[in-house]
């Protein structure tokens, strides 16, 4: 054969067997070390066995796939053959069958159903709340105070959805409502751990704390349900907004909206939405999605601006270049959504401190058919597990990893072809990807330019971060911030004050 012939790549042959991976203990296989520190002990599956890892969490085994490649194959081109993994069937036990635990031919109704809702023009009407919540929630800052910051962002993107999914109705039970979601949100990752390894209905005992919270929240959402649909308001103020449509920036034409003079909310959407048949929601599956969208629709967003913060603090200089695109954009002003565009340095910021503390750190399926991950066969009933941790961090598409670098989203990589697609996916990919990407993605950048037009956020020092990976990635303690005003452009944006790092 001449030195420059290449022989033909001969397919690689399919192993039946595990792929290498930590080996466990007899019947609880890798229990005690998911326990000791999950994020540690997926980390290092990843880089000690590869992009095709393999473990049993009890009798449940599990593939850790952390290629790119093969995360593309299982959220789209072979999505097919995956449903998703029983702890999100776990989450059933409170959140019903809304968007985020249905499955087959009732998902793909609801996403129809419910995908309109989302749609640009839509949710460009709710810029305006997302602002003015903001902007009250700093207005009770002062200068100096120390705050758990996660705990406001936490406040602030409930109040948020809250009443972009029920508009003013929220107020007459946002007593009981608040209470109830405090609970819920509470035990949500306790709860979704023991569903998923005992009967649901054991896990969420009726006369438990949360059994009652789920069932007060249920009394409020069935209780607005019915009110809307005896005044019959939404089909009419609706049909205005479907004719008249959003200003550009979804601001100036919202007094066109409801008969009350504001924008249609989300529940209202859902109530007069309709399938191809003419087929709407019953009251039981639109209490499911509202559901679904309150708890799914803002401790994500919070997270991720909590997390923001933290970067923040811990990196003075970004946060000055990031209070100098605002002074230049905005000059003092409300933003709009359509200043996030040429806020290009915030949606950076946004971007990198998603990479890195991914609010939604998992995805996980179970397989229905075999499919093939690097060479093995996965079978039918194996548990697929991706984490957006790992793969975020893998250094062979982000040098230095753990280093926090806006400056790696310049002119997108991803685009550019320079990153995988699947290097990076806080959302998610596929048929499954996240519906509120655009209203979240919105809201952050709205909320952070708000804020950080107006303050600097310091780190309190000699505080320890933890992290708690529950069904999020969350601050197991808070992050504990100072709030300093900004006096624009020259005195604090050109001298940053210098913070203490804290460690997580
Ligand atoms: C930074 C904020 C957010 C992040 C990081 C995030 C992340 C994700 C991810 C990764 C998924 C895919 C899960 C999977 O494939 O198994 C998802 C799905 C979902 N998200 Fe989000 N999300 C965010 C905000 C929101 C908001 C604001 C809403 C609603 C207002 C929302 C509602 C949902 C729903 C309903 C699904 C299920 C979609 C389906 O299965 O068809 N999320 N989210």
């Amino acid at each position: 054969m001449p030195a420059t012939a290449v022989a033909p790549k001969q397919p690689a042959e399919l192993l039946t067997g595990f792929p290498p991976g930590p080996k466990g203990r007899f019947l609880i296989g890798c229990l005690l070390e998911c326990r000791r520190d999950l994020l540690g002990f997926l980390t290092g599956c990843a880089r000690d066995y590869g992009d095709v890892a393999f473990f049993r969490f009890m009798h449940i085994p599990v593939f850790v796939l952390s290629n790119p490649d093969d995360i593309e194959r299982v959220l789209i081109t072979e999505s097919a053959k995956f449903v998703k993994s029983r702890d999100y069937r776990a989450l059933a036990g409170i959140l019903g069958d809304g968007l985020l635990t249905s499955e087959g031919e009732a998902w793909r109704r609801e996403r129809r159903l419910m995908q309109p809702a989302f749609h640009r023009e839509n949710i460009l009407r709710y810029a305006r709340v997302m602002v003015n919540h903001s902007e009250r929630a700093i207005s009770q800052w002062r200068d100096g105070e120390t705050f758990d910051v996660h705990e406001q962002m936490m406040r602030l993107t409930l109040e948020i959805v809250a009443e972009c999914l029920f508009g003013a109705d929220i107020r007459s039970h946002s007593g009981s409502v608040g209470e109830a979601l405090h609970v819920v949100m509470e035990g949500f990752a306790d709860y979704a751990r023991l569903a998923m390894v005992v009967p649901r209905w054991l896990a969420l005992p009726r006369t438990s704390k949360m059994g009652q919270a789920v069932r007060r929240l249920d009394a409020a959402l069935y209780g607005i349900i019915r009110e809307r649909r005896a005044a019959g308001k939404i089909a009419s103020s609706e049909a205005t907004y479907v004719a008249s449509g959003a200003g550009p920036n979804g601001v100036g034409r919202q007094r066109s909206g409801g008969s009350d003079g504001l924008p249609p909310d989300l529940l209202g959407l859902l109530l007069q939405a309709a399938d191809e048949s003419g087929g709407t929601m019953d009251d039981r599956q639109v209490r499911d999605e509202a559901m679904t969208l309150f708890l799914a629709g803002h401790e994500t967003t919070a997270l991720a601006l909590s997390w923001t913060w933290y970067f923040l603090g811990q990196h003075p200089d970004v946060a000055a270049k990031l209070a100098c695109e605002l002074d230049e954009v905005l000059a003092g002003r409300t933003p709009t959504p359509e200043d996030l565009p040429r806020l290009r340095y915030t949606d950076m910021v946004l971007k990198e401190s998603m990479r890195i503390y991914p609010p939604a750190w998992a995805i996980g399926r179970e397989a229905r058919e075999p499919f093939q991950a690097g060479r093995f066969l996965v079978r039918p009933g194996t548990n697929i597990f991706i984490s957006q941790w790992i793969t975020h961090r893998d250094p062979r598409f982000f040098p230095d990893p753990e280093r926090f670098d806006p400056e790696r989203w310049r002119d997108d990589p991803i685009r550019r072809g320079v990153l995988p697609r699947f290097a990076y996916f806080p959302f998610g990919g596929g048929p499954r990807v996240c519906i509120g990407a655009g209203f979240a993605q919105m809201e952050a950048g709205l909320i952070l330019a708000t804020i950080a037009q107006r303050f600097l956020l310091e780190l309190v020092p000699g505080q320890s971060i933890p992290l708690l990976p529950s069904v999020t990635l969350r601050p197991r303690h808070g992050i504990r911030m100072r709030a300093r005003e900004r006096t624009r452009r020259k005195s604090t944006v050109d001298s940053p004050r210098a913070t203490s790092p804290a460690a997580p």
